[in-house]
């Protein structure tokens, strides 16, 4: 009896909060309907158009008065104004319009705000989908208590080009790991919903398959099969969809001859058609207009017109939209029904976030001063960039580090704190808060003990400070050297044809190799480098990328062991720009080249290079050792609606407690379109203490074995599948066999 009551009363509390929920919806929708109704058609266009503030992450136009636009109501939004003051600023102008729609804040808040998280790259190193969503909320708690309503992020382009530069604001070249990093980021920065005080809205980009720019140059066309864009490039898309995404924006490439922001088919009828998406698009910087660089249309009228038919609902900053829709309209170009499904799409996120209760409900000078200055962002920060660290090499496990060791810090990033910001740092040029190497190993061995030098500039020449450094190094038990990217060398615009550590600083990890220290050597980058002599020679290698405030405390845990390193690769590692792109999961070729052959004798690879990278995707050492062991099949068949258990052992084999991303990649043998060698299917990333095994379990459904056939069908074909599981996706540890029926 009394079970039954609970049951009605679940049921009753379900269906009002399921029922409030669509009322609310209704309630929006229909406000968004009246407002559009006492609009006239310059105040709808007026909505669809966004500038940015003095602040500029782009070329800027230096027409019209800003601020007397916002008056006039033909603003819906700013992008690059933040802060409680200055947002708060802006909304009061938009207020003074007639009919008083408030302002959008959008901000590229890639990687944190006032507390700098890793790049996304890095935090992808991690593959911890609950570090990276907690990091993406801190990004949202700040942002939005500081005014900001809306993030240009998370990119989720797949990106198998190092020289790109963006690849630092992404999650590496995987469509698996990108997809649930994808849902990672836009549940956390979405938070709970958007109307709270503490979730600014996403913006999954660039869309679309902007990540294959040819030869890796920044803008640059796209060209490629359909099946490869619906089979690696737009599910992390799919994924943001399903994740409740706000908003998109789309990319600067043209897909196969057609500009992302004029194109229909990637935003009309795959995003808004087949996926539904309810939220609205922005079109990237200038890229409305740039459609006639593009040779796509004659002019911005054209533009215009081309992009609002495609489905790009926001102008940012090429002015196309302002001084043409309406035009457009009445020269029966266009149907005003076109610009109001536009308008409804940004007044509908306008209500969510409750800015038409209140326009001045995210500028809050006390939580603002609350968010920004709170120490556990701080601890979740560092935290987050000592998983994003990865162990490439530690011969002879000369780390961790024991103390009492005389420790020199030499090389152009040890006291960089710049850099450790990275690019897309909102918080740059301050870079007061950030904590250098030199600070965080200094901390950790004593004022005054650890001895430094220089040793060369990032981007240097001359060696003139190399005898500093060796003297320095010889007065060392251990030299730990810090290379790399200054923060401008991977970003937007910063590809790089040249991709091996800048200047002359590998010559300088030589000269210190050469004293017979032994020698730690920290890469601080934004992208994969090459650095082969370095791979080869020296005895212990950390990726350290661009880590963020705690930059120098959390590679001081890792190098003691407070912290035992576990990211892996979340891209291929070249040996050379000549082997780009490279990626793990490619296709097998009717003449593959031995892995480690360089002699291609009529076959797939180099008669100069062997073709396999210098690491390998999901790469990563520890401090520890795990063993894998006792794999088994639940069954060694299926049929398409069952399922199969994957089981095996995992023993942490050495010292010290650690963790391991143990993954499992599958390969379809024969197929109706050639498959890739491999590809990741799951991982599990967990601890174990010395000495503790665990059994690990993956399920194999149906999802897990489907591609895209000729015709574009998401199909699972009958046949035999290749099942191994390993430490990376080089170093396969189990194998068997399964078949689909
Ligand atoms: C251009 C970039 O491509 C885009 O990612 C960014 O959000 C906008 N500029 C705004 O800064």
């Amino acid at each position: 009896m009394l079970k039954s009551k609970h049951l009605m009363l679940l049921l009753l509390c379900t269906f009002l909060v399921s029922f409030s929920a669509e009322a609310q919806k209704k309630t929006i929708e229909q406000r968004v309907d009246s407002v559009l109704k006492l609009m006239t058609l310059d105040e709808k266009v007026g909505q669809l158009n966004q500038y940015t503030s003095a602040w500029a992450t782009g070329p800027v136009s230096p027409e019209g008065n800003k601020i007397q636009e916002i008056k006039e109501g033909r603003l819906g939004s700013l992008l690059n104004v933040k802060g409680f003051d200055k947002t708060r600023a802006m909304q009061e102008v938009a207020m003074q319009s007639r009919l008083k729609i408030p302002l959008l804040f959008g901000l590229d808040v890639i990687h944190g705000y006032k507390t700098t998280f890793p790049i996304p790259l890095a935090e992808a190193a991690s593959w911890d989908l609950g570090a990276i969503e907690q990091g993406a909320r801190i990004a949202a708690v700040e942002a939005a208590a500081s005014g900001v309503h809306w993030t240009f992020a998370p990119m989720v382009d797949i990106a198998r080009d190092p020289r790109w530069g963006r690849v630092m604001e992404g999650a590496g070249e995987d469509t698996y790991l990108g997809c649930l990093i994808a849902k990672a980021r836009v549940k956390g920065f979405q938070g709970k919903g958007l109307g709270n005080t503490d979730a600014v809205m996403a913006c999954a980009k660039h869309f679309a398959a902007y990540g294959a720019a040819i030869g890796g140059r920044d803008y640059n066309s796209v060209d490629m099969s359909d099946r490869t864009l619906w089979e690696v490039y737009l599910p992390p898309f799919k994924a943001a969809v399903d994740a409740g995404a706000a908003t998109f924006m789309n990319s600067f490439n043209d897909l196969n001859g057609v500009p992302a922001t004029g194109n229909a088919y990637l935003q009309r009828d795959i995003l808004k058609g087949k996926w539904g998406f309810k939220g609205f698009v922005v079109s990237d910087w200038g890229s409305i207009g740039e459609m006639i660089q593009h040779g796509f249309v004659k002019d911005n009228y054209e533009a215009a017109q081309a992009a609002i038919k495609a489905g790009s609902d926001m102008d940012m900053e090429s002015r196309s939209y302002i001084k043409n829709l309406a035009q457009l309209v009445k020269d029966g170009k266009i149907s005003e029904a076109l610009i109001d499904d536009a308008v409804k799409r940004i007044l509908q996120k306008k209500f969510e976030l409750g800015l038409f209760e209140d326009p001045y409900k995210f500028s809050n000078p006390d939580r603002e001063k609350q968010a920004l200055n709170n120490p556990e962002h701080r601890a979740i920060e560092r935290d987050m960039a000592r998983k994003s660290i990865v162990l490439l090499k530690n011969e002879n496990n000369i780390l961790p580090l024991s103390s009492g060791k005389k420790i020199a810090l030499i090389g152009p990033l040890a006291k960089s704190k710049d850099d450790m910001l990275g690019f897309w740092s909102v918080a740059w040029p301050d870079n007061s808060d950030v904590i250098s190497q030199f600070e965080g190993l200094e901390k950790r061995v004593g004022k005054g003990k650890l001895l430094y030098a220089k040793g060369c500039g990032i981007s240097d020449s001359s060696k003139a400070d190399f005898a500093e450094a060796i003297a320095v190094a010889l007065k060392a038990d251990i030299v730990i050297l810090s290379m790399g990217e200054k923060r401008d060398m991977s970003g937007e615009a910063k590809s790089r044809s040249n991709i091996h550590i800048p200047g002359i600083q590998e010559e300088l990890i030589k000269a210190i190799c050469e004293t017979g220290k032994p020698v730690v050597v920290l890469i601080n980058a934004g992208r994969p480098l090459v650095f082969n002599w370095t791979a080869d020679h020296a005895p212990a290698i950390l990726y350290t990328w661009w880590l963020g405030s705690e930059a120098g405390n959390a590679i001081a845990d890792v190098l003691f062991g407070d912290y035992n390193p576990a990211g892996k690769l979340p891209m291929t590692f070249p040996r050379s720009e000549g082997q780009v792109p490279i990626y793990y999961n490619y296709m097998n070729t009717g003449r593959p080249a031995a892995d480690n052959g360089t002699f291609a004798n009529y076959r797939s690879g180099y008669i100069d290079m062997v073709k396999s990278p210098k690491f390998p995707f999901g790469y990563g050492l520890s401090y520890t050792s795990f063993k894998y062991s006792d794999l088994k099949l639940s069954s060694s068949q299926m049929d398409s609606n069952g399922t199969i258990d994957v089981s095996f052992t995992l023993t942490n084999t050495g010292k010290y407690a650690g963790e391991e991303v143990a993954q499992l990649y599958l390969r379809d043998q024969v197929a109706s379109v050639v498959r890739p060698v491999k590809e990741l299917k799951d991982f599990q990333k967990l601890m174990l203490k010395p000495g503790e095994s665990k059994i690990i379990h993956f399920t194999i459904d149906k999802q897990k074995l489907s591609f895209y056939n000729n015709k574009l069908e998401w199909v699972a074909e009958p046949g035999t599948f290749d099942l191994m599981i390993g430490s990376s996706s080089a170093d396969i540890r189990l194998k068997d066999k399964f078949e689909l029926q």
